[in-house]
This record gives C-alpha cells, structure tokens and sequence, in this order.
C-alpha cells in the first residue's frame, strides 16, 4: 500500500489534486500497475479528496481503464457495425477457439486477455483489433492465428532468454 500511496502522490504532484486530475491520474496508475485496483482507487479518493464511487465511476466508465488485474497483452475486437459486417463475430470465434477463453477472460497462462471495445477508427479496414497499442486490420481467421502465434512465439523466447539469465 505504500508504494502505492506514493505512486498516487507523485502523480497527485505532476498532474495537481482537481477533479480534472482524476483521469490523467488514474491513466498512470494503469500504465505503473496494469489494473486499478481497489487499494488504489481507494489512494485516489484520499489524495483528490473525492468519494471512492466516483473514482469507481470514472475507472469503470473508460473502457480503456480496467479494474481487473488483466494478461500481458490486450486483444481488444471491434464489435461496431462495420467490423461485424466485414466478419467480426467469425474472427471472434476463432479468437475464443484459439485462446481457450470468452471475453472479459485472461488465458491460462495470462499471456492474453481478450476483451471487445466499440470502433477503433479503423471501419474501412475491418474487422480490426488493438493488441496492447498495435493495430491489425483487414483480419481473417488466418490472419489471426499467425499474429497470436508470433505473441506466443516472442513471449516463449524471452521466458527461455530469461532462464538463461537467471541461471
Ligand atoms: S467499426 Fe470497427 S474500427 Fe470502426
């Protein structure tokens, strides 16, 4: 809880203590920690001096913002209108196939958490998806299982190269 009490405070210091705050707040809180926790919206409402509802609020509001400790990367579907109409719900099921999960879950090995988002600006090349901050657009079922193969493939290699380290 102390580290988190001054990761709440050096942002309260860059970013000031109004109201406006909260966001830019809460935003590096999830880039430090990857989820905002509960301890740490708790850390917020003391330090802007705001009720935990409304930092529950605008956590949960944002869907970019999550409460939930989630995988290494993000795969975030298109679930607007164009991205289903250019064969969004197809790749979804490929993706649940593929990962073993539904959305708003994190696969076994908390390598990935697939989740939906509305548009991604990406509607004259859909369907799209955001990996972490990477775009793929113009996606099919194959395209698919290649990409997450490379993620698998690169988090296998760093966790041999850190064995390798460490012993
Ligand atoms: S509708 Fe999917 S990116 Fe816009």
């Amino acid at each position: 809880m102390n580290g988190l009490r001054e990761l709440v405070s050096a942002l309260a210091q860059k970013h000031g203590t109004r109201r406006e705050s909260l966001l830019p707040i809460l935003q590096g809180i999830q880039a430090h920690e990857h989820y905002l926790s509960d301890d740490a919206m708790v850390e917020v409402a003391r330090a802007l001096d705001l009720s935990t509802a409304q930092v529950y609020g605008t956590a949960t509001f944002y869907s970019f913002l999550v409460t939930r400790p989630q995988g290494r990367h993000v795969i975030r579907l298109c679930r607007t209108i164009t991205c289903v109409m250019h064969g969004k719900n197809q790749l979804l099921k490929e993706l649940e196939t593929l990962l073993k999960v539904r959305v708003g879950e994190t696969t076994a090995d908390g390598l990935f958490t697939l989740l939906e988002t509305n548009c991604l600006g990406q509607c004259h090349q859909g369907p799209a998806i955001l990996i972490d901050d990477e775009p793929y657009t113009r996606l099919t079922p194959e395209r698919i299982r290649v990409i997450v193969a490379e993620y698998q493939q690169k988090a296998a290699l760093e966790s041999e190269n850190s064995g390798l380290i460490n012993s």
